[in-house]
């Protein structure tokens, strides 16, 4: 992708960089987390009442869209880092992955029955937050469900951290549930996960329909 707004620029080339440690972390991540699986079930069964494919926006070395697939779905993978995007192709052949950014999709309006955002929005510095929530709800049909996961932030305010990667962001829970509210989501539910003992922050999950 050419012409990338310079913070975009900045997490496309960390991403690029790493890519091959991620993917090796990233590959058997969700083994030893009932309720993070549980959750990804919850919106796979909701996702697939609706019409139209569904989307992991920001989909790494993509073995959450695989896993995404494994749970029935008709899924492909979209990020910003072109070398996540190659690994992901060569992981999973029978997959559609594309580079792409998630505030502007290559993707008509009202087309997609979910997307998942698994860490993904995690970068976004908060000012731009509430147009990649707009441009979410712009290209899913009515009904159809939008699941985030991110860090939570415990009590405190957004908060930037010092993410492995890259600069990313813990949110409260309910900032980024009135956001979504705003941007035209209708909760379904939401769920926290308390940090194992490899982790340092509580996970926050917004399962959501669009309005
Ligand atoms: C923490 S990783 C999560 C990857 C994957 N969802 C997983 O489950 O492992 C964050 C990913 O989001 C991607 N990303 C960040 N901002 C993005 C944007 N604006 N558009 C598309 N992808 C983005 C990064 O390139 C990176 O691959």
């Amino acid at each position: 992708m050419t012409d990338l707004p310079s913070h975009l620029s900045v997490t496309a080339d960390a991403y690029d960089a790493l890519a091959v440690v991620y993917a090796d972390f990233a590959r058997d991540a969700l083994d030893p987390l009932p309720l993070d699986r549980a959750i990804l079930a919850a919106f796979a069964e909701l996702a697939r009442a609706s019409a139209g494919p569904v989307a992991e926006l920001g989909c790494g070395p993509g073995q959450t869209t695989a896993h995404l697939r494994d749970l029935g779905l008709d899924v492909f993978g979209v990020d910003l880092s072109p070398v996540m995007i190659g690994l992901a192709r060569d992981a999973y052949p029978d997959l559609r992955f594309e580079v792409g950014s998630m505030d502007a999709l290559d993707l008509a309006d009202g087309t997609l029955g979910g997307i998942l955002s698994w860490y993904s929005v995690i970068h976004a510095p908060p000012r731009d937050i509430p147009p990649y929530l707009a441009e979410f709800r712009r290209v899913l049909a009515p009904g159809g469900t939008l699941l985030l996961a991110f860090f939570e932030s415990e009590g405190g305010p957004v908060a930037a951290f010092d993410h492995k990667v890259t600069t990313a962001y813990r949110w409260p829970v309910d900032d980024l549930a009135g956001l979504a509210r705003e941007a035209g989501f209708v909760e379904v539910g939401r769920m926290l996960r308390e940090p194992r003992e490899d982790e340092r922050f509580r996970r926050g999950h917004l399962l959501m329909h669009a309005g």
